[in-house]
This record gives C-alpha cells, sequence and structure tokens, in this order.
C-alpha cells in the first residue's frame, strides 16, 4: 500500500499553515522575552532571534552542528530523517517541509540554543504554573469526586465500569487543554470543557469511541501493567494520574508506568519534575485553597509510588522527530527498539493528546475513514496495545464513520467563516481509539 503524504507547511487548508507563520513566532518571541530574564542572556537570546528570522523568511533547515550532536546523541537522528526526506526530494524549507517533523525540530533547536548555556532551565515553567493554577476550582472538584468514590469501592458499593468511563472521559478531555494553543486562543477558550456538565454535552463530539474495547481487555486481564504516554503539564496529568489512581485503587491493573519528556517540549508537556511539582502545587498553601481531598489525593498517588506500583519515567525517544511506527524491533531507530521491548509488556499503553497521535499516524493525508490501525502502520501487529486519548487540534484523523467529516467541514464553515476541514483543529471533538 503507497502511503499518503505528509501534512506540509504550505499546505493552504491545513492548520500547518498558520501555526508556521504565526503561532510559531509568537511562541519564539514569547521564549526570548522569558529567557531575557536570566543572566547574561545576549548570546541566548541572539541565537533564538536567529531561528525566529529563519522562520519568518521561510529559510531552510539545517542539520544540527557535529558539536550539538556530541553533547547531545538524540539529535543525530533529526539530521538522518532531514538527510532521507531530503533524497526524497522533500523541500525542506520552514514555510514548505512537512509538519510534524519541523514542529519536532524547532522545539529541538530551541532546546539545543538554550541548554548550551543554561542546562536545567525550562522556558515554558512559568506558563505551565500559570495555567495549572487557574483550574483551582476543577482540581478541587475532581479531588472531590475521586475521594467519595473511593469510599464507595473500599464499601464496595461501586459500579466500576461506569467509574472507568467516567475517568476515561476526564482524561480525555483533560486534553483540552494545551498552551501551545495559547499562541491564538484565550485561556478561556483553551480551558472550556472541564466541568462535569460540559464533558457530559461533549459525549457526542467523540467521534470515534473505542472504549468497549478496552474496558473488555482491561477488565479480562489479570495483573495487567497499564502504561500512560502524558502530554500536558497541570491540568491534563492531574486528570492523568486521577485515571491511573482509579485503575491501580480498583484493581483494574498492578502497576503503572508515567511516561515523560526529557526536556520542554511544545511549551506545556510534562517533564518529571513536572510532576513532582504538581505534587508539591496540590498541598502548597500559597498555590491552591488548602483542602483536605487535595491533600488526600497527593497522599495516595504518593503511596503508589513509595510501594513500587506507580513508576515515572522519561525517554529520549518521545522527543524525536520519528512517528511511532519506530516503535518496533525491527525498527531503525535504537531508541524505538529499546522502548518497544518495554511497551510490548503492557496490557494498554494509553497514549495522550495531539501531537502523540500526529505521530502514531504520521501526520499523513489519511482519508478521515481510514482504520485506525491502517493508519499506525506496524503498531498495528507487533504486539503493543495502544489506546490514543486525542482532542482533535490538527489536521490527521482517522477511524471516522462515512460521512461525518463532510457533515463537520460544512458545520465549521457555516459557523465561522474559516475553511471548513479547520474543525479537526478546534480541540471541539476528539477520539479514543484502540488497537
Ligand atoms: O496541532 C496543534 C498543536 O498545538 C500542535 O502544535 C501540537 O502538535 C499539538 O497541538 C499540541 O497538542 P497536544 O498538547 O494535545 O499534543
Ligand atoms: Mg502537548
Amino acid at each position: 500500500m503507497s502511503l499518503p503524504e505528509f501534512y506540509l507547511n504550505n499546505d493552504a487548508q491545513s492548520f500547518a499553515f498558520s501555526t508556521c507563520r504565526e503561532r510559531w513566532p509568537k511562541i519564539l518571541r514569547d521564549a526570548i522575552e522569558t529567557v531575557s530574564e536570566l543572566d547574561n542572556p545576549e548570546k541566548v537570546k541572539a541565537s533564538l532571534s536567529k531561528l525566529l528570522d529563519e522562520i519568518n523568511e521561510d529559510g531552510p533547515i539545517v542539520v544540527f552542528a557535529e558539536k550539538e550532536v556530541q553533547t547531545i546523541p538524540g539529535l543525530l537522528s533529526y539530521n538522518k530523517v532531514l538527510s532521507s526526506l531530503r533524497s526524497e526530494k522533500i523541500s525542506l524549507t520552514w514555510h514548505t517541509a512537512p509538519w510534524l517533523f519541523t514542529e519536532c525540530y524547532l522545539y529541538r533547536r530551541i532546546d539545543a540554543i538554550i541548554k548550551s548555556q543554561y542546562p536545567e532551565f525550562d522556558v515554558f515553567h512559568a506558563k505551565k504554573q500559570q495555567s495549572f493554577k487557574t483550574q483551582a476550582a476543577a482540581v478541587q472538584d475532581l479531588a472531590s469526586r475521586y475521594r467519595a468514590i473511593s469510599e464507595d469501592i473500599a464499601a464496595k458499593k461501586a459500579n466500576v465500569e461506569l467509574l472507568f468511563r467516567e475517568f476515561l472521559d476526564i482524561c480525555l478531555w483533560g486534553n483540552k487543554i494545551d498552551l501551545s494553543l495559547l499562541a491564538n486562543k484565550t485561556q478561556e477558550e483553551v480551558h472550556s470543557g472541564q466541568n462535569a456538565e460540559e464533558r457530559q454535552k461533549a459525549e457526542k463530539n467523540i467521534l470515534a469511541n473505542d472504549s468497549d474495547k478496552i474496558w473488555a481487555h482491561l477488565s479480562s486481564t489479570k495483573s495487567a501493567r497499564v502504561d500512560i504516554v502524558l502530554d500536558n503539564a497541570g491540568f491534563e496529568t492531574y486528570t492523568d494520574l486521577l485515571f491511573m489512581l482509579f485503575l491501580l485503587t480498583v484493581g483494574l491493573c498492578e502497576t503503572v508506568t508515567v511516561h515523560c519528556k526529557t526536556r520542554p517540549w511544545m511549551v506545556s508537556d510534562t517533564m518529571k519534575k513536572d510532576i513532582d511539582i504538581l505534587l508539591a502545587d496540590l498541598v502548597d498553601e500559597d498555590f491552591f485553597p488548602p483542602h483536605e481531598d487535595l491533600k488526600f489525593i497527593h497522599d495516595t498517588f504518593a503511596g503508589f509510588i513509595k510501594e513500587g506500583k506507580m513508576s515515572i519515567v522519561d525517554l529520549e525517544f518521545w522527543t524525536l522527530g520519528l512517528d511511532y511506527t519506530h516503535l518496533d524491533p525491527e525498527g531503525d531507530s535504537e531508541y524505538g527498539r529499546e522502548l518497544y521491548k518495554e511497551l510490548a509488556s503492557s496490557t494498554v499503553v494509553f497514549i495522550k493528546g495531539d501531537l502523540n497521535y500526529r505521530k502514531l499516524t504520521a501526520d499523513r493525508k489519511w482519508p478521515k475513514t481510514t482504520k485506525f490501525s491502517d493508519a499506525i502502520g506496524r503498531l498495528a501487529h507487533n504486539g503493543i496495545r495502544v489506546a490514543a486519548l486525542r482532542t482533535c487540534k490538527a489536521d490527521v484523523c482517522v477511524g471516522l464513520p462515512e460521512g461525518v467529516d463532510e457533515e463537520l467541514c460544512k458545520l465549521w464553515a457555516e459557523q465561522t467563516g474559516e475553511e471548513g476541514a479547520l474543525w479537526c483543529s478546534s480541540g471541539n471533538w476528539a477520539v479514543i481509539s484502540f488497537n
């Protein structure tokens, strides 16, 4: 089967188009402003500004220098992809190259520049914290809900299947928050959909829903190991952790492995240290109004870590510019082969968010009725059981019933006056896909 093309930065109908022309420059300008507050920022500021010019002027995508590759070995994989794209005669400038690859490459350029002087500095830290703080009410509500149900569970009064679906949903819509989108939306737009009533209304917006299959698989497996590949820090990670606490508490799994990013990524993605920060925030009276239910969540979580039931890991693979067909024993990435061994022994690997979904489907122009299993290539057959939970914030989407895309294109064009295909980048719809 020949593969569809990648979404490209010069596709006028794609969200890629405005992303590389408006959103990335804004993200970079913000980063420059943030580093300006550090000691002796001139060199780093100059390098970031040069990168900004490259983007604005549609310059060529250049390889990482040997010195950079020596200090950060993962960058070699970027140079390899660049040379293979070049051999396929794919245009490689900021406004024309494949969207997914250039987006990953951009964050690695920012990271390499900042690391050259401030190895530990997370340029997006303040944004992540500000956003989590604005979610105080929803955080509190969910903590109380979780505590109430854990009492029901202990008293054997809980309907575990119903609760499973509720927490899966909470975890799914937690993905609506993404700070890279704040570059052109208001906080309010990005944060909507976080309370129970709104979630219920949004049920019809889940366009492909394999939650029955996930439930059937998980509930029939003894001593399950669950993995979750996190996306955004703060509120989304909080919903992910609650879902994982729930699975452990009701015995739907025995262990959980939580996967984080090794570096600042896509503005809001979670690094290991962000989980420590999140836990500290829950019990910090200056951060959230103090509440015993928040302390309950904090202590339950800390308890599972102490018992070794939950472990937190970060691996280089997640911030490479490679799609997830490289998670394969025969794949050509050593990082991918190593991680494959881990994930193949998992009962379910929950993969969160938009960027991860784009990597699962290689960000190709699949017809939207393509089966999920066809779009994920080798991953469909190599023993990793993937459950993608994603709100749609980019063009690629598969597994939809016939006619849905056409209907939504029409609706979106009528409602917004924008290109109809942009419904799929709005974050208003979602998919739960299991293979
Ligand atoms: O598609 C829009 C976008 O902001 C991309 O820049 C990035 O791929 C993604 O969404 C980030 O979303 P998420 O945090 O859900 O992966
Ligand atoms: Mg993200």
